[in-house]
């Protein structure tokens, strides 16, 4: 490949174990790929070093003082890399006319509307960021359908769906002669853990997940399956697909990262290591395939897959997730928010494990009269939620 034919690419929240991984297989593709941007919120030091090695045309961080001593240490370094500060300078990056394609790996709900300034300039978007389509997929998907964008699932699971299904799959699972999509869960960290034992799991405990390397966020929402719930909406958002027509099951190896079951009784399954490397090397080579660095599986140490159902009872965030794509609207927006303020207080030591779901669970529950068919709208609804939790954490802190 030439390097005219070199692709420009974004990479929001480089600093992040996405980002990381990201950076991992660009490196290894110098011809084809060169980093326009790297993000990070706070990790001034980390974001230098990227810095270096990659030599972006922009870096950003979120306050004027990082990205100052950002600015000195590039300048003492004879780097000429440009620092910007703040979130509108985050959209500003995904959206340039010269960045073809735009890995949205910021955690959370910061991530969204960077996500969707992608999204809506056109770009090819690698979306890890599920966050920003449980907050605002009916929006996020008409953006991507007007604008152009190609968007590619790097969350393992959906990226498995996502090649086992056929390359023009929207419209419905039903004209693809799809019966049903097979959304794996490692079962996270405390899936053979008693129900009190699992209330009373400590951060470290929950962030230790038997097979993945992720980041705090995540790695907590995997401990109390929200993770999973999160992805049953994403799921619902990229692939057409109703609450009923996904099942999740419980796969403790994480080798099969998810199947597509066809009418006529066939399940296509894609396997492979637990690598981000894999989804990640997917999205930026689609249609074509590079080399990601992971070593084939090998099935004879393997040697034996298992299988079962969730357990909803230990774990009711599955539930509350799936409740929340069905009752549609804000709800989602209203979930994520209330899960995203309890994660932080569970990871400061504000809250318990097991406090997380009911926190949750009591502010879904509360009525809420807002809607969901603006940006504006969902930016409300989490500010709504976040208000509500934040009440609901200071009462259990109490
Ligand atoms: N990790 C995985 O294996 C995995 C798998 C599937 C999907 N995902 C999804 O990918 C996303 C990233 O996950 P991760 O595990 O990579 O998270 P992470 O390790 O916590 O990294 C998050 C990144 O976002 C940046 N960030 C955090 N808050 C921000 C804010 N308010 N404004 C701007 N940037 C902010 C962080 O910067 P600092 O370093 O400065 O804090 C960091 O670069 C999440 O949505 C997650 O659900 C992750």
């Amino acid at each position: 490949m030439s390097q005219s034919s070199c692709q420009w690419i974004t990479v929001l929240g480089s600093t992040g174990s996405i980002g990381v991984s990201t950076l991992d297989v660009i490196a290894r593709h110098p011809e084809r790929y060169r980093v326009y941007a790297l993000t990070a919120h706070t990790s001034r030091e980390v974001l230098l070093n990227q810095c270096l090695v990659h030599r972006p045309r922009i870096a950003v961080l979120d306050h004027s003082d990082d990205a100052q001593w950002l600015r000195q240490a590039l300048d003492e370094a004879d780097q000429p890399t440009v620092v910007l500060a703040g979130r509108e300078a985050l959209c500003q990056v995904a959206r340039e006319a010269c960045v073809d394609a735009v890995m949205a790996a910021i955690v959370g709900a910061a991530g969204l509307l960077p996500a969707l300034a992608a999204a809506e300039a056109g770009k090819r978007v690698l979306l890890a960021n599920k966050e920003a389509l449980v907050m605002s997929g009916a929006l996020f998907m008409q953006a991507v359908e007007r604008s152009g964008a190609t968007l590619l699932p790097i969350d393992s699971e959906h990226n498995a769906i996502y090649q086992c299904l056929p390359v023009k799959h929207r419209g419905g699972l039903e004209r693809h002669g799809v019966r049903q999509l097979l959304l794996t869960a490692s079962g996270g960290p405390f899936r053979t853990w008693s129900a009190d034992k699992v209330a009373k799991a400590t951060p470290d405990q929950a962030c230790a997940h038997p097979n993945w390397s992720m980041g705090r966020k995540i790695s907590v929402d995997s401990a109390t399956m929200m993770n999973k719930g999160l992805e049953l909406i994403e799921a619902c958002w990229l692939f057409d697909a109703t609450p009923e027509q996904i099942q999740v099951v419980v796969h403790p190896q994480s080798v099969i990262h998810s199947m597509a079951a066809y009418i006529d009784g066939s399940v296509i399954a894609q396997l492979g290591n637990p690598d981000m490397r894999i989804p990640i090397a997917y999205g930026l080579a689609w249609p074509e395939r590079v080399e990601a660095g992971v070593e084939t599986l090998d099935l004879f140490q393997i040697a034996q897959l298992d299988f079962e159902a969730p357990d909803e009872a230990r774990f009711p965030c599955l539930r509350l997730a799936r409740e929340a794509m069905q009752k549609g609207g804000a709800a989602p927006a209203i979930l994520n928010a209330a899960n995203e303020v309890a994660v932080e207080a569970f990871l400061a030591e504000r809250l318990s494990f097991g406090e997380i779901a009911n926190v949750v669970e009591e502010v879904v529950s509360q009525p809420y009269a807002g809607n969901a068919d603006t940006i504006e709208n969902i930016l409300a609804a989490d500010h709504w939620a976040r208000q509500q939790a934040a009440q609901r954490v200071m009462l259990q802190a109490g």
